[in-house]
């Protein structure tokens, strides 16, 4: 299943689909109003051109997701936008790729035993964080709001809020890999969530997070 307004590079590339893997590829479908259970429902994946305007990377990928949970959700991208394509991954794509190989990588990930399976998401290029200690950044995954940290040589990411009740853990105090809570003092172990000090009662939840080829990952839960 393929919008229409997909570019000619992406069709092309996604007419490997029908000659190597058999699948049908419906190419009538409009990114505007289609998105519905019914037209996309039994779809195995959908292919959608990643908007420019940045505010509806996310929303795009809610819709498909919430009219048909099990889709792929894939995004071709037409520019070299490192930046677009870092928080279409992180907003929910299962696969972006650019216009012109999409179908090869989607090929291959349909062949793949767990295709439904998120994968790690690059957040920042290591480089941009070298030398950095304490808040790297914030960001949002699948709609949630995680804190990724560096302290006490180690990398760290929770969810961005208390447990106790419901303060921005990145406006705390960090030090030797754990955090404060800005409000009442809770501390929270940066990379596993374990409360160190109260009066929170439980965790945050954590996630894992890891550093290759330049950048650095965060696993969805
Ligand atoms: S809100 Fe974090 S300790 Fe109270």
């Amino acid at each position: 299943m393929v919008s229409k307004t997909v570019s000619p590079a992406t069709k092309r590339s996604l007419e490997l689909l029908k000659r190597r893997g058999n699948f049908i590829v419906e190419f009538e479908f409009d990114v505007e109003s289609d998105i519905t259970e019914e037209k996309i429902g039994d779809a195995v994946a959908v292919v959608v051109p990643i908007p420019l305007e940045l505010e509806r990377v996310a929303d795009l990928a809610k819709k498909i997701r919430d009219a048909a949970p099990a889709v792929l959700v894939c995004g071709s991208i037409g520019v070299p936008d490192q930046k677009l394509w870092l928080l279409a991954e992180r907003s929910g794509y299962n696969l972006v790729s650019s216009d012109g190989s999409i179908g090869g990588t989607l090929l291959r990930r349909l062949a793949s035993p767990d295709k439904g399976r998120r994968e790690a998401i690059a957040v920042m290029n290591s480089s941009e964080t070298a030398g950095r200690l304490g808040l790297l950044g914030t960001f949002e995954i699948e709609g949630k709001s995680v804190a990724i940290w560096r302290s006490g040589g180690r990398l760290g990411c929770l969810e961005n809020v208390c447990t106790h009740s419901g303060a921005t853990l990145s406006e705390g105090d960090v030090e030797e890999g754990v955090v404060t809570c800005p409000r009442h003092g809770s501390r929270f172990d940066i990379c596993s969530g374990e409360r160190v000090r109260g009066p929170a009662d439980d965790d945050v939840v954590h996630y894992d997070i890891f550093e290759k080829d330049g950048r650095i990952w965060v696993v969805p839960t």
